[in-house]
């Protein structure tokens, strides 16, 4: 049984079979119509969402599945003080597979722990986004015709852009790729996805402030929304809140074959006249995330004509850590272990397993 709480439980052949069989199902939808039939999806999403969600109901019932769930966590017994744990022990009962999106880091680890199901990761915290890393990767495949030699502009809330982490992480797989990391200081990617990912791997990377300066340079603009829900003072999201407007002055700065992405939903972020331009893809983007998810439950039930294999990461674990971090699910998990582990030898630097927040040891 396995599930995919972190874009990096694919490998990057996983990634290229669920493009392939999202690429079938799209040519031959009714050969996937029925191949659910009998099984049964449930979304337990206990922060609000449009596309994701209707996007996994869609997909299930395109492939002759059932749904159930829920769309609000007050409508759930979560309002009554049960725990994440236990509510998903209850929900494995009575499902097939299981997309949970959750305010808290680490919230589907902790229930892919207790699931006897598969859990999808459908956003935690500010953390990862793995399904919506999947519905960018297709997009991108299908307009610039593959994932390598690209040099992809990232720009908005990079520090709480849940999206944003993942497609790096994913990206950061292929080959000759660059990155523009286009943010506010304030709003700067989180440190371990430099440490971990960047600068380990050794990818090209500019931090900038200025979208104008990066636009010429760019394949593929990634734009994000001001992640409002959350940032701890009020008084700086509205500071920060107008940092980047795309409109149709700014992208005459683009290449002619540049596309744009963006998770939606939008707030001001990119002007409703970008829309008409061909290189506006982040309708089709959405479109594309109900294809990837179908491939990827298809994957998880072991239904589709999947070959390549899962690597198990192997971790050196400290379990007398304590996670301070107030958005990671131990802070609300009462009975949950904290576990950290060791993500650099040299610095003795060790990171949650469920958010990622850093503590250095003693040598
Ligand atoms: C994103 C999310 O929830 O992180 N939305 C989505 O799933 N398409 C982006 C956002 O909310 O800004």
């Amino acid at each position: 049984m396995r599930s995919i709480i972190d874009i990096m439980d694919l490998t990057v052949e996983e990634l290229d079979e669920l493009i392939a069989c999202a690429m079938d199902i799209i040519k031959n939808p009714s050969k996937y119509s029925e191949i659910c039939k009998g099984k049964k999806l449930a979304t337990l999403f206990f922060e609000p969402s449009t596309r994701t969600r209707l996007s996994f109901e869609a997909a299930m019932y395109e492939l002759g599945g059932n749904v159930i769930g829920f769309s609000d966590s007050n409508s759930s017994s979560t309002s009554k003080g049960e725990s994440v744990s236990d509510t998903v022990k209850i929900v494995s009962c009575y499902a097939d597979i299981i997309a949970m999106r959750h305010p808290k880091e680490g919230a589907p680890l902790v229930a892919s722990r207790k699931s006897d199901v598969p859990i999808i990761n459908a956003g935690d915290g500010g953390h990862f986004h793995p399904t919506q890393t999947l519905a960018d990767l297709l997009t991108i495949y299908r307009k610039k015709g593959g994932l390598d030699n690209l040099t992809i502009g990232l720009c908005g809330d990079l520090k709480y852009g849940r999206t944003v982490h993942s497609l790096i992480n994913a990206m950061s797989r292929y080959s000759g790729i660059r990155f523009v990391l286009i943010s506010p200081k304030e709003l700067a990617l989180p440190g371990y996805m430099f440490s971990d990912v960047l600068d380990r791997k050794g990818i090209p990377y500019e931090v900038v402030e200025s979208l104008d300066e990066a636009m010429p340079k760019l394949d593929v603009l990634y734009m994000t929304r001001i992640q409002k829900e959350r940032f701890e003072s009020a008084d700086e999201y509205e500071r920060l809140k107008n940092s980047y407007i795309l409109d149709t002055e700014k992208m005459k700065l683009g290449k002619s074959d540049m596309i744009v992405l963006h998770p939606l939903p939008r707030v001001n972020e990119i002007s409703v006249d970008v829309d008409e331009d061909p290189r506006a893809c982040y309708f089709f983007q959405a479109l594309n995330g109900k294809y990837m998810r179908m491939a990827l439950i298809l994957k998880l039930l072991g239904l589709g004509n999947f070959r390549a294999k899962e690597e198990k990461k192997e971790y050196i674990k400290n379990r007398s850590l304590v996670c301070k971090n107030p958005r990671c699910i131990t802070s609300t998990e009462q009975e949950l272990k904290h576990e950290f582990y060791l993500a650099d030898e040299s610095s003795n630097t060790y990171r949650c397993i469920f958010c990622e927040s850093e503590q250095k040891l003693e040598k």
